[in-house]
């Protein structure tokens, strides 16, 4: 806008440069008014500088200016008014925008959160009222450790009950010099790429899979094989067929994502066998074991004598919330010197406050009896899916119960029309993943991704019948 002054003539007070390489002064300031016109940067109505006040502002002649004008007025985009002066036009050409991006990246848009969104915890107002007072006494009294720089593992003390967990829960002994604080399990696994991996090196991925892991390996250059899994987990047998060499695998054999299966002692064993003949390692994603609704709690892959070759990650995304961005892996100690060297070179080290408040929930029990609390919520959450959905789809829709975690599958029965599980999906409105949505190839059987966490359980109950009578309404 410009100024005005009793004592100085109004300026333009937005930046403007003349292009001086362009033709004479005339030509100009005509370039840059109407640049700035059609830009929006001079608005419509808006009264532009005396002739005289804009040749001393742009250091031109005045005639200069005069001739400017009159271009702008010709070209529709200024206009005299007697006595008054000369104003942008108040029907300006369209105010040209940077146009906006076609389509946004899938990675950048916001993740769904309605009815069976995957990835939602309960915001737990004792959970959040303990955190919130003990990252607060420790911002007051952060000492140079906790805010100076630190080690490229991360804060000290998470990375020490994180191995005291470990070792009772897990079943996994580990020191915890080999334990790296991660913002979530997707940048550790870039980190073991970069660090013990190298570009093109094949993968075995299971199928069906969580997709998030697959895009990040894939992402940093890894070569995907899909391994499918069976009733035992991954079906090593057919990863060999396959891909005979392969530098890493990436399971979550506690409770395979999607499909909930556990790997059988027989399987873990080999794969264990296979990876340290081949010198592959393992990457173990242990994302959801806090929520174990039944049976005694599962070694780790890397607790039954894997520990020199499996990568094992666990997560807080489920237990706090993903917000934290807090997670951790356990490498070999052969190859922790590789990774604090790849972390080191990405932004030094992770930030330590909130791990520290994190560190001391753990030291104090509050953690354990949040998760149990947690487990409990949970739990009652899937059994009312459970029951709304068998109720509701009236055998449409063939329903797992998980003993562990926070989604279940729902099956649809075989041999329907390729969009089926979609239309059921849109039908319904719920923002379940497909099955076909977790798998490179196409799945035996399409069905539902069900999130029951951080959900209310009405809103829960009441998506569950929809969903199960959109099913059955399909099947007619
Ligand atoms: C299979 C699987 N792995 C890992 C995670 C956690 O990822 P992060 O630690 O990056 O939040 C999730 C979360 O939904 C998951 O489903």
């Amino acid at each position: 806008m410009p100024t005005t002054s009793k004592r100085r003539e109004a300026v333009l007070d937005i930046p403007l440069e003349l292009d001086r390489s362009r033709g004479n002064q005339a030509l100009q300031v005509h370039a840059a008014l109407r640049a700035a016109i059609l830009e929006g940067r001079l608005a419509a109505g808006l009264r532009l500088p005396s002739t005289r006040a804009l040749a001393r502002q742009f250091r031109v002649k005045r005639n200069a200016v005069v001739i400017a004008y009159e271009h702008l007025q010709s070209d529709g985009l200024a206009e005299a008014r007697i006595g008054s002066g000369t104003f942008v036009a108040l029907l300006p050409a369209p105010a040209r925008r940077p146009e906006p991006a076609k389509s946004v990246p899938e990675t950048v848009r916001p993740l769904p959160a309605g009815p069976f969104a995957l990835g939602k915890t309960y915001a737990d107002p004792q959970l959040l009222r303990r955190l919130a007072a003990v990252t607060r006494r420790r911002i007051m009294r952060a000492d140079d450790i906790e805010f100076g720089y630190g080690d490229p593992r991360g804060n000290k003390a998470l990375r020490e009950q994180v191995a005291r967990y470990l070792a009772t829960s897990r079943g996994f002994v580990c020191d915890p010099d080999c334990v790296f604080v991660i913002s979530g399990t997707q940048q550790g696994l870039r980190l073991c790429a970069e660090a013990l991996l190298s570009p093109g090196d094949t993968v075995w991925m299971e199928e069906p899979g969580y997709p998030v892991s697959r895009r990040t390996l894939a992402l940093a250059g890894m070569t995907i094989v899909p391994v499918p899994v069976d009733s035992e987990g991954l079906d090593m047998g057919a990863g060999l067929a396959t891909a005979a060499v392969a530098r890493a695998a990436y399971v979550t054999p506690s409770h395979q994502f999607p499909t909930g299966v556990t790997m059988t002692m027989a399987r873990r064993t080999a794969l264990v066998e296979w990876a340290r003949a081949s010198g592959a390692w393992l990457l173990e994603d242990d994302y959801d074991s806090e929520f174990r609704y039944a049976g005694p709690p599962l070694t780790a892959l890397a607790g039954i004598g894997g520990g020199d070759r499996v990568i094992y990650f666990g997560t807080f995304s489920k237990i706090l919330g993903a917000g934290l961005r807090l997670a951790y892996m356990v490498v070999p100690p052969a190859a922790v010197d590789a990774v604090i060297a790849a972390r080191a070179g990405h932004d030094r080290f992770p930030p330590g406050i909130i791990a520290g408040a994190v560190a001391e929930l753990m030291a104090s029990g509050f953690l354990a009896d949040h998760i149990r609390r947690m487990r409990r919520r949970y739990r009652a959450a899937r059994d009312v899916v459970v029951s709304a959905l068998e109720a509701s789809a009236g055998g449409a829709l063939s329903v797992v119960k998980p003993e562990q975690g926070l989604h279940l599958l729902a099956l649809l029965p075989a041999g329907l029309p390729p969009d089926a599980a979609a239309v059921i999906r849109e039908r319904a409105g719920v923002q379940a993943w497909l099955l076909s949505e977790t798998c490179v190839g196409k799945p035996e059987a399409e069905g539902f991704v069900l999130g029951f966490s951080g959900h209310e359980v009405a809103e829960l109950d009441a998506a569950a019948v929809k969903l199960g009578e959109a099913g059955r309404s399909y099947l007619g």
